[in-house]
């Protein structure tokens, strides 16, 4: 059975697109913005549709597209108050530094300015797309302080190559970095002014420099608890061990291999955290007698003799920080999970442990999390993993010590 979640139903978005080559990608968002579930009322200015045309737009939305204020197929007239009235955002995608401008002085000289000024609670995102000199002029600067104190929330801009040629500050993020943030927009910011740190994946102990000794995690479940956490308004840094995983946008992450280079990087951060969620699946053991030319095969053909170490306990060592971060467990079970993951929250020492069964995970799209903690066991709905993240985040919050 496939469980599908729509992340846009019933939501209702005005899209503005302004004068910029980065158009060309907004068109790939609404497509995908639409496969979410949004209705989306694209407003283009004259700028906009020298850049890509209102047709393109028409077809990808699937809705009439407004540009001009005296439009005459809207029967008041006034395009800019019905656009508005009932929907649950307006994104500005790209914005260029003009429009920019515009917004932050109140100028309303086309329909998607008027509109701006005329949204009343509506709320406002903005993802600039200029040259960097352009981003960088103090003027621009000075207008992006203004927005902000109006809360308008800026998405990007990013950094990287520009369409002229140049190297810096001013692209627009990508069409699905718009999709996340603006997914994450509707979260509900539980967690807002906290600091998450999370580990997740495989470690991965050297045996040589071409074979290691490792666990089974796809890294899915800690990823999706580092995007929940980060829609929920925390700032996240997440630890983690080698995966096929993009990073969720705007979460720091810090690439480790081994159990003990995951240590290095946790107790980094652990003191400056609110809240410790160690999700890895960690290597138990390193091996000792590790080699540093690839091990050959003998003529008798024996096998070589590994020795091995116990790796730190990360999440023991941090739950028994004086002043440390709030600490969350997991515990992946192939059986008896109550008996196990209950020991296992004690022997830690964390106030909450996750418990899940290994062979119902691996890979699988449904996750059921069981809560174990000092007042019993509770279980989380069924749900797809980055459901079962944003509830698992939402109960956190709920258990922070105020
Ligand atoms: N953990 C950790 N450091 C380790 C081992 C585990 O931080 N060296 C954390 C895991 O990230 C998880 C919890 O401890 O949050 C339980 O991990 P698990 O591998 O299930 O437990 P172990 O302590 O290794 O116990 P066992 O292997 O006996 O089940």
């Amino acid at each position: 059975m496939r469980h599908i979640m729509l992340e846009l139903a019933n939501k209702r978005i005005v899209l503005g697109l302004t004068g910029g080559i980065a158009c060309y990608k907004v068109a790939e968002f609404v497509r995908r913005a639409g496969e979410q579930g949004a209705t989306i009322d694209v407003v283009m200015t004259q700028a906009a549709t020298q850049f890509i045309t209102p047709v393109t737009m028409q077809a990808l939305s699937g809705r009439p597209v407004y540009i001009d204020p005296w439009d005459s197929r809207v029967p008041n007239n006034m395009a800019h108050i019905n656009l508005t009235r009932g929907a649950d955002a307006i994104l500005i995608a790209p914005a260029s530094t003009d429009f920019l401008a515009k917004l932050a002085h109140g100028m309303a000289d086309d329909l998607l300015s008027t509109l701006c000024v005329a949204r009343g609670n509506c709320p406002l995102l903005v993802a600039p797309a200029m040259n960097r000199e352009m981003w960088l002029n103090p003027a621009t600067q000075r207008n992006v302080a203004l927005l902000r104190q109006d809360a308008v929330q800026l998405l990007g801009p990013a950094e990287g190559e520009q369409a002229c040629g140049e190297v810096g500050s001013g692209r627009m993020i990508e069409p699905d970095q718009i999709l996340s943030e603006l997914v994450a927009f509707f979260q509900p910011k539980t967690l807002a002014g906290k600091c998450v740190l999370i580990t997740a994946g495989p470690t991965s102990e050297r045996i040589d420099p071409v074979r290691v000794i490792t666990n089974r995690s796809s890294g899915k479940t800690g990823y999706a608890i580092a995007r929940a956490a980060r829609e929920a308004g925390a700032k996240v840094i997440l630890v983690s061990g080698p995966t096929a995983l993009p990073t969720p946008y705007g979460v720091t992450r810090l690439n480790v291999e081994s159990a003990r280079q995951m240590h290095a990087a946790v107790m980094d951060h652990a003191r400056d955290s609110d809240i410790f969620i160690s999700v890895a699946a960690v290597a138990d053991w390193h091996v000792v007698n590790s080699s540093d030319q690839k091990l050959k095969k003998t003529a008798g053909g024996g096998a070589p003799q590994l020795e091995f170490a116990p790796n730190p306990d990360i999440l023991a060592e941090v739950a028994a920080l004086e002043g440390g971060p709030w600490c969350v467990g997991f515990a992946a079970e192939t059986e008896n999970l109550d008996e196990y993951a209950e020991a296992k929250r004690r022997r830690k020492g964390v106030p909450l442990l996750v418990g899940n069964l290994a062979h119902k995970v691996m890979d699988a799209d449904i996750t059921e999390l069981v809560l174990f903690e000092d007042s019993g066991r509770s279980s989380l709905t069924p749900q797809p993993k980055l459901q079962a993240a944003r509830a698992l985040v939402q109960a956190i919050s709920q258990r922070l010590p105020r």
